[in-house]
This record gives structure tokens, sequence and C-alpha cells, in this order.
């Protein structure tokens, strides 16, 4: 049931003409929920759809706001300077109660991120009690793969059904000094134990220009020998990363160029089956040699995907941000302890979804509010 197609009491419109006081902190303006309108789910619970007409079927959960690295372009040297203190994060009670609520609103996928999720305490308990009370269909994981070496088999037994690997380069040294302190052989062990165990696994590079960028090559061979996808996502000006000079910035067709000889010119997006939407931003070429192996590319730069985004976060402090690039934010936690029931959340869902701009602006020189969000504090 879309906004405008007249089968509900209540629509998007009602909601979003009340201009509210908003609260504002480093990271996150805050703005007051707006009433429950008295027609609001009379016929059930609507999913999710917003005033463009997008529709999201698929949650990043932020676990921690911690990480045991601390990457140039993401995470400042020693760690952000206003990490949440445990009363301050989301219970896992609380996080599965909201996937349940986001459920009932039509999310069909869960991807837990951080900072690095594997350094929440038990995070595998919260894996299996995603999948033992919520009928979300996918349950995944975003990691730097640190202490993957010995948790991959206890989140497959608890549900997991992949990850996405961060891996921006293969030269420890360089490594090292990338992540300040990460030992590349760590990673690489929990790459081996994820595949080892069943994980569905993909890689993810950040490439810095006149650094990183040499190992492209590198890299999809590694990954293709591995049996994985390699994809290369394209720097992003949020936190740390909009410190860094625009020509550290690598395009996605500076990437293809260098994979010219390997691939295939045509791009394709990978749905969940032959006739849907695609499940996420990336495009995929496919090895020329047509042996299905394929390099995917993430491109917020050079090509803005945001008419086709199906995603919305939460922080690990439980505040819903309907995108990434800006710092509008709900706090789902204090409703819940404020005692908001089930369809007031299925409301606070809806409400902020309808204020999300149609793009990013991180083209926009003129627009610095993506500069004030850092990726680690709300969940890639
Ligand atoms: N631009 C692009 N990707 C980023 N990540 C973190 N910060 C940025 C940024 N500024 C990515 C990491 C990792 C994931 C957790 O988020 O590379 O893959
Ligand atoms: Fe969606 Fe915002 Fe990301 Fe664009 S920047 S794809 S609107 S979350």
């Amino acid at each position: 049931m879309g906004p405008d197609d007249g089968g509900a009491a209540w629509c998007y419109g009602q909601a979003v003409k009340v201009s509210l006081p908003v609260v504002e902190s480093r990271s996150a303006v805050y703005e007051p929920l707006a009433p429950r309108p008295a027609g609001f789910a009379v016929d059930g619970v609507p999913p999710l759809v917003d005033r463009q007409g997008r529709r999201y079927t698929y949650l990043r959960l932020s676990v921690t706001d911690r990480c045991d690295l601390a990457c140039v372009y993401c995470m400042p040297p020693g760690g952000e300077d206003d990490h949440a203190v445990r009363r301050e994060l989301l219970s896992f009670e609380e996080a599965a109660r909201l996937i349940r609520v986001f459920g009932a609103c039509g999310v069909r996928r869960v991807r837990f991120t951080g900072g690095e999720p594997l350094v929440r305490k038990d995070v595998v308990e919260l894996v299996r009690l995603v999948r033992d009370t919520t009928d979300v269909a996918e349950r995944v994981m975003t990691t730097n793969a640190t202490r993957l070496r010995h948790l991959a088999g206890p989140l497959r037994a608890a549900g997991l059904d992949g990850v996405n690997i961060s891996l921006d380069s293969l030269e420890p040294a360089r490594f090292r000094r990338l992540t300040r302190g990460g030992e590349l052989a760590d990673v690489l062990a929990g790459l081996r134990a994820a595949l080892d165990v069943g994980l569905d696994v993909k890689l993810n590079t950040v490439l810095l220009r006149g650094d990183t960028d040499d190992e492209v090559e590198r890299l999809v061979d590694f990954a293709w020998d591995a049996g994985v996808t390699p994809r290369f996502i394209e720097l992003m000006p949020l936190g740390e990363g909009a410190k860094l000079p625009r020509s550290a910035r690598v395009t996605a067709a500076e990437v293809l160029a260098r994979l010219r000889h390997k691939l295939a010119p045509a791009a394709t997006h990978q749905g969940a089956g032959a006739s849907s939407a695609p499940r996420g931003p990336a495009r995929y070429h496919a090895a020329a040699d047509g042996s299905g192996r394929r390099v995917g590319f993430i491109t917020p730069m050079s090509d803005e995907f945001c008419g086709s985004c199906n995603r919305v976060r939460v922080t690990a402090r439980g505040d819903i941000r309907a995108c990434l690039a800006s710092r509008r934010a709900l706090s789902l936690r204090d409703l819940m302890r404020g005692g908001a029931s089930d369809l007031d959340l299925a409301w606070a869902l809806h409400w902020s979804l309808t204020g999300k701009a149609d793009g990013h602006f991180f083209v926009d020189g003129q627009v610095h509010e993506h500069e004030h969000v850092g990726m680690s504090l709300i969940g890639g």
C-alpha cells in the first residue's frame, strides 16, 4: 500500500506540514515526533513507503559506535569523542523488538553494522534473538573481520547468513597504517573462517588515490581466488572522509578502466530474483572470461542512487536515520523507554521517512550537512 493508493485512511501529507522545534547535538538533529494520526494503520500497519514512492525493505542496525580499528577515512585517531556508554545503547531486547516492528512494516533484511559489530559483547546472542523472535528473512553483517576467526562459527550457528568484510589493502604495513594498527593476518584468518563455515562473503574496498589505488587488480585477483566478490565503494565526504582532500577520491569509472581487460563492459544490478527490484545500490560487472565471477561498484559520488534507496538506518543509540547523509534523527530508544506501543513505534518509523530528502547532496559544494556525520556513529 503506497501513500497515494487511496487504501489508507491516513496519508503522509497530513503529517509533514507540522513545523516542530529541533534539538541539536554534534552529530544529530532530533525532531520531536508528530502525534500518531487516528487513522494510522486502521487497515493494518502499512509498508514503509516515502513521499517519493521509495519502499524500505532493508534495515541497517548499528550495534556499537566503537571499533577496534580507526581507518583514516572513518574514525578519528583514538576514536570519536562521544561514544555511547552502555545504558545509552539499545539493549538486545529493544533491538529485537524494533526489528519486529520493522518487519511488520515490510522490512525483510537486517544488516548488523558498527563501528565494528563484533566488539559488542555477546553480539552472537543478538543474532540468535533476531533469528528466533522476528520474521526477517535475511540477517547479514558488515565487519572488519579482525575477530571473525573465532566468531564466524558461532555467528553462523546463530543464524547469520553473510558478511561483508572491509579490506582496503593486501600490504600488511599499508593495512596497519590505514587502519591505525590493524593486522592484515587477523582479517585474512577471519575471511577464511567465514568461508569455512559457509557464510556468504563479499569484500568491500574504499580506495585512496596515491595510496591503495595501485592494488585494484591484486584485490580482484585475491577475491576471485578466494571465491568471493570484490566491491569498490567510492569514498564519501562523511565525518573523517570529509577531511581528506578531494584528490584522494577514486571514481568507479577509473577503477573500471583499470579492470577493462578483465570485465564485461555492461553492468547489471543484483536483484533478489529475475524480476525483482535491485537489492542495493551496487552495480556488477561480470568477468570477461565467462566464469561467472563479478566485481561490484558502489557509486555514491559519481552516480547518485538515492532514487532507488531501499534502506533505513538505526544507530547504536537507537536513533532512526532516514538517510546516511542527513543529521535528522528520532530516538526510538527514548520512545520505547517512555512506554510507546508497537503501533506508536510503527508510526514513528513512517513519520521519520516522510521528511527524507530526494538525494544526498554529497556533490553540492554549498552543503556541509554531511560533514558532521561520521560513519562509525551511524553504521555505514
Ligand atoms: N566513504 C565510504 N565508505 C566508508 N566507510 C566508512 N567510511 C566511509 C566513507 N567516508 C565504509 C568502510 C566499510 C564500511 C563499514 O563503511 O570502508 O566498508
Ligand atoms: Fe539513501 Fe541517503 Fe544513501 Fe542516498 S545517501 S542512498 S538517500 S541513505
